[in-house]
C-alpha cells in the first residue's frame, strides 16, 4: 500500500493508471476510519475488481466546516487509519496537507469554489451555511486528483451524496456515483467519527435517532400523516433522552429533496440531533 501525500504526485499516477486503462475505485474519507468506512471500500474494489485500484484520501476539509464547529478537535489517528486501510486490500491512502489542497496561499487568497445552488438549500445547507460549498470543492478537487472511475459515498450523509451525485451530472465528471447502506452499532445508532466525542450516558441516549427513525416508520406503515403532525409526534418523543435537542427533522421526496406535507411509505426522513454538545445526523426510507 502507498501512502501519498502530494497532489501531484497523487495526479501523476492517476494520469498513468488511466493511460494503462486502469479503473481507480475512490473513497474519499476524513479519517478516523469505522466499519462503515471500510464497508466503502469493499464496494469500491467490488466495482474495480482486481485489476483496479482502490484509493482512499484522508483530509479533513476545513472548508467545510463552520467558524464555531469541530474542525480542531476532529478525531484523527492515520496510524490506525493506515492499519486498517492495509488490511482492507487499499492501494493507495492519499493524505494530504492543507497547503496542497488548498495551494498553500494565505488565509484569504484560495477562491474558486463549487456551489450546488438547489438540493443545498435545505436541512444541512440550513444549519451549517458554508458546509456543502466547502464538500462540493473538496470532492472536485479529489476528482480532479485521484480521476476515479467508481466513488463511493455513505448513506448515512445523504443530503450531501444527492448533491454530489447532481454535481457529477451538472459538471459533466466522468466519475460513477456509488451510495453505500449507513453500517449501524448493535443498538442502532449509526456508525459516525463523532460517536467518539459521547460520553457513556449521551451514547446511550444517541440512539434515539435512530428510534425516532423507527418510530416514524411504525406510523406512516398504519397511515399517512401529516408532516407538521409527525414533527410535533418527534419533537416529543424527544423529551425522553433529556441530552438529545432536535436540530431538524424533516421529510422529503428521496430523489428531489423536495419536502412533502403528507409523509407515507417511500418518503424518506432525515434529522439532525445534538447529543451533549456533538451533532449527529442519520436518515431512512419510510
Ligand atoms: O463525508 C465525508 O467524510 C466528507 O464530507 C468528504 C466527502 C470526505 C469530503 O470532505
Amino acid at each position: 500500500m502507498r501512502i501519498i501525500s502530494s497532489a501531484v504526485g497523487m495526479q501523476k499516477l492517476a494520469r498513468f493508471w488511466q493511460r494503462q486503462g486502469v479503473r481507480v475505485g475512490f473513497v474519499p474519507t476524513m479519517g478516523y476510519l469505522h466499519a462503515g468506512h471500510l464497508s466503502l471500500v469493499r464496494a469500491a474494489r467490488k466495482h474495480v475488481g482486481k485489476s483496479g485500484r482502490v484509493v482512499v484520501s484522508i483530509y479533513v476539509n476545513p472548508t467545510q466546516f463552520g467558524p464555531a464547529e469541530d474542525l480542531a478537535s476532529y478525531p484523527r489517528d492515520l496510524k490506525r487509519d493506515l492499519q486498517l486501510c492495509r488490511a482492507a486490500g487499499v492501494d493507495v491512502v492519499f493524505t494530504p496537507g492543507d497547503a496542497e489542497m488548498y495551494l498553500g496561499k494565505a488565509e484569504g487568497n484560495y477562491s474558486t469554489y463549487i456551489i450546488e445552488e438547489k438540493l443545498s438549500q435545505s436541512m444541512e445547507g440550513v444549519t451549517r451555511p458554508a458546509h456543502f460549498r466547502g464538500v462540493t470543492t473538496v470532492v472536485a478537487k479529489l476528482f480532479h486528483l485521484v480521476l476515479p472511475a467508481v466513488a463511493v459515498f455513505g448513506q448515512k450523509d445523504f443530503q450531501q451524496a444527492a448533491i454530489i451525485r447532481r454535481m457529477v451530472a451538472d459538471l459533466n465528471f466522468p466519475v460513477k456515483i456509488i451510495v453505500a447502506p449507513t453500517l449501524r452499532e448493535g443498538d442502532g445508532l449509526a456508525m459516525s467519527s463523532r460517536n467518539k466525542y459521547l460520553d457513556a450516558e449521551q451514547r446511550s441516549q444517541a440512539v434515539i435517532l435512530f428510534h425516532a427513525l423507527q418510530a416514524a416508520k411504525a406510523a406512516v406503515a398504519r397511515q399517512s400523516i401529516s408532516a407538521a403532525r409527525l414533527k410535533s409526534d418527534l419533537k416529543e418523543f424527544f423529551t425522553a433522552a433529556p441530552q438529545a435537542r432536535l436540530d431538524y427533522v424533516e421529510f422529503f421526496d428521496p430523489e428531489t429533496l423536495e419536502p412533502v406535507a403528507e409523509v407515507k411509505p417511500g418518503t424518506q426522513m432525515a434529522l439532525a440531533v445534538f447529543v451533549g454538545k456533538t451533532r449527529l445526523i442519520d436518515n431512512g426510507r419510510l
